[in-house]
C-alpha cells in the first residue's frame, strides 16, 4: 500500500506540471505551498493536532483540528503570531518563515 506521505509528493509533482501547463505559475505556486504545508502539518503536527479531516487518529481534549482551525476566523496575522511563539508542550516550532507561510495556507484552505 502507498504511504500517504508518498501520495502527497506524487500529488505535489503532478498539481506542479499541471499547474504549469493548464492553470500558470500562480496557481501552480499557490497549489504548491498548501500542499507543502499539508506535508509539514502531517510530519509535524499530526501527533498532536488532526490536521486533516480524515485523519485517524485519537482526538486529543484542547488541541482544535486544523480544519477547525481554519474555519474559526483566525487572520493569517494570528496564526503567524501563534506559529512564532513556543508552543505548549513544543518547545520550539522548526519551521522558517516560508514554512510557516505554507503551513497557514494549508490551515486556511479549510475555510474556502
Ligand atoms: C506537542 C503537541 C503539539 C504539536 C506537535 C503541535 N501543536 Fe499546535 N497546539 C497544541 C496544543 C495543546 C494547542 C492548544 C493550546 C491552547 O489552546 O492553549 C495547540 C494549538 C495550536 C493552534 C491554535 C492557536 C490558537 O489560536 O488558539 C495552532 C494554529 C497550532 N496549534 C498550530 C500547530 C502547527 C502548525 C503545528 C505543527 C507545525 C503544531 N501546532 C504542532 C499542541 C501541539
Amino acid at each position: 500500500m502507498m504511504h500517504m506521505k508518498t501520495i502527497g509528493h506524487i500529488l505535489t509533482a503532478c498539481l506542479l506540471s499541471a499547474g504549469i501547463v493548464i492553470a500558470g505559475p500562480v496557481l501552480a505556486q499557490e497549489d504548491a505551498e498548501r500542499l507543502q504545508g499539508l506535508d509539514l502539518s502531517r510530519d509535524l503536527c499530526s501527533g498532536c493536532h488532526v490536521v486533516e479531516e480524515n485523519q485517524r487518529s485519537v482526538l486529543i481534549d484542547g488541541v482544535p483540528s486544523f480544519p477547525t482551525l481554519g474555519r474559526s476566523g483566525r487572520s493569517n496575522a494570528q496564526l503567524r503570531v501563534w506559529l512564532n511563539e513556543p508552543h505548549p508542550v513544543m518547545p520550539q516550532m522548526p519551521l522558517s518563515a516560508r514554512e510557516v507561510d505554507a503551513v497557514i495556507a494549508y490551515i486556511r484552505s479549510f475555510a474556502d
